[in-house]
């Protein structure tokens, strides 16, 4: 895969799978563009060790619609045009319904559906205005197993990423005629600090056993299929979900 002076935004960028995605991309002759919500010493430390030149970092929280447009918007006016969107900035709450309060409940809902799934679309929207004027681009989500399986401990997190999923479908037939193509990769557990704060040891344990690897992906198979995706050649995949779960949970 090349992407040799291709432009690429990626959200959540600073650490995790994102980090490993703006490497990637990097290794294989893209600019990046390194999106972040606060962690600015992190992000700093990406964007140093990622091989290559055009990086650049732009920090915003995307949960705030007006965010979305100027991230965009100051990402063109560095690089001109944006070729490649990774949504992959998102958050885990945990809520359980027989432990939680209604006003951790309806928090909990609030914040992870306008990280997760209200900011892909409105990042969607400003990429696609951009990309239809210029003839074209990619569009890839990272959604999660979670979508698929129920979430018991974080009910929020598996519906955004299921309606992420159903968002990402209903994107890639409206905008394949104007050749946007647009994909999702659906992690497993993934080395990240995510997983790190959300699994117990013990339960983290038996995570592992799900997979008959016995063990959790690294970010950087997570990338691997974010840059399928969006490479020449998978345009015909377009709408498709690819799963990286090492086999712990395999959908018919
Ligand atoms: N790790 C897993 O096991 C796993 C499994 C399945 C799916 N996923 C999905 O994979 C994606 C990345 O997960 P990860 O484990 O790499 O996460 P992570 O290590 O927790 O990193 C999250 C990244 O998202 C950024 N972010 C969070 N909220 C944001 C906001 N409102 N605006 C802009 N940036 C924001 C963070 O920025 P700061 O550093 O500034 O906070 C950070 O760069 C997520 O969509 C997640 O749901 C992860």
């Amino acid at each position: 895969m090349d992407f040799t002076g291709k432009n690429v935004l990626i959200t959540g960028a600073s650490r995790g799978i994102g980090k490993a995605t703006a490497l990637a991309f990097a290794e294989k002759g893209a600019h990046v563009g390194l999106n972040f919500r606060s962690n600015t010493l992190e992000a700093e430390r990406t964007l140093a060790c990622l091989p290559g030149e055009g990086h650049q970092l732009f920090p915003k929280d995307l949960s705030k619609a007006d965010n979305c447009k100027a991230v965009v918007n100051e990402f063109l006016s560095v690089y001109g045009t944006l070729e490649i969107l990774v949504n992959n900035a998102g958050i885990s709450i945990f809520h359980e319904i027989d432990s939680v309060d209604f006003e951790t409940w309806t928090q909990a809902w609030e914040a992870t559906f306008q990280t997760n799934l209200f900011a892909v679309a409105n990042m969607s929207f400003w990429a696609a205005q951009t990309m239809m004027q210029k003839g074209g681009g990619r569009i890839v989500n990272v959604s999660s197993r979670g979508a698929f399986r129920g979430e018991p401990t974080k009910p929020a997190y598996g519906a955004s990423k299921a309606a992420l999923n159903a968002m990402s479908q209903s994107l890639a037939k409206k905008l394949a005629p104007h050749g946007i193509y647009v994909g999702v990769v659906a992690p497993g557990f993934t080395e990240t600090e995510m997983a790190a704060k959300t699994l117990t040891p013990i339960e983290r344990e038996n995570l592992l056993r799900e997979s008959p690897f016995q063990r959790m992906a690294q970010p950087k198979e997570v990338a691997h299929a974010i840059l399928f995706l969006a490479s020449d050649g998978a345009e015909y995949s377009s709408g498709t979900i690819i799963d990286v779960n090492g086999a712990s949970y395999l959908r018919s």
